[in-house]
């Protein structure tokens, strides 16, 4: 009854959902975090990193956050120096507090200078 191709067609559209599905789960990462628990992470920013780098990330014992210093550097590796810390800094790591997620959005929103605006 139904035809090789028709079968091929299916399959192929079933895989390509399958990956849409996937894919568009891991984008819709940031947007699963609530607007309370961003206000608290605006607020651990700049309280708790804040009391190292600067109320407003201006750099203080840690370097400043603002875009422009963080212009070029990946956000893989603003996440994992976040999440893990720097040995032998007093970068301490933040994993045990803040979610991959989090700290994804952190990343995100001190690139885009936002944290510091508000
Ligand atoms: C106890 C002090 C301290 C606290 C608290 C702290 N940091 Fe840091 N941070 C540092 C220092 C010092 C460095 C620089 C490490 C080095 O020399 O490589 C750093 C580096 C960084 C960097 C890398 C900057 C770059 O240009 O490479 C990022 C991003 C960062 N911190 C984010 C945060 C965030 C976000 C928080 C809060 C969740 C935080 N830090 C809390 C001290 C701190």
């Amino acid at each position: 009854m139904s035809s090789p191709i028709i079968n091929r067609t299916c399959r192929i559209t079933a895989i390509v959902a399958t990956f849409l599905i996937l894919t568009s789960q891991s984008y819709a990462n940031d947007k699963s975090l609530s607007n309370t628990r961003k206000a608290q992470l605006t607020h651990i920013v700049k309280q708790d990193c804040g009391s190292c780098h600067g109320m407003t990330l201006k750099g203080g014992l840690g370097p400043a956050l603002l875009p422009e210093n963080l212009e070029g550097k990946p956000l893989l590796f603003l996440q994992n120096t976040i999440l893990y810390g720097r040995a032998g800094t007093a970068m301490p790591p933040w994993k045990n507090l803040l979610t991959e997620q989090e700290v994804l959005w952190i990343s995100q929103q001190l690139k885009a200078g936002k944290i510091a605006k508000q």
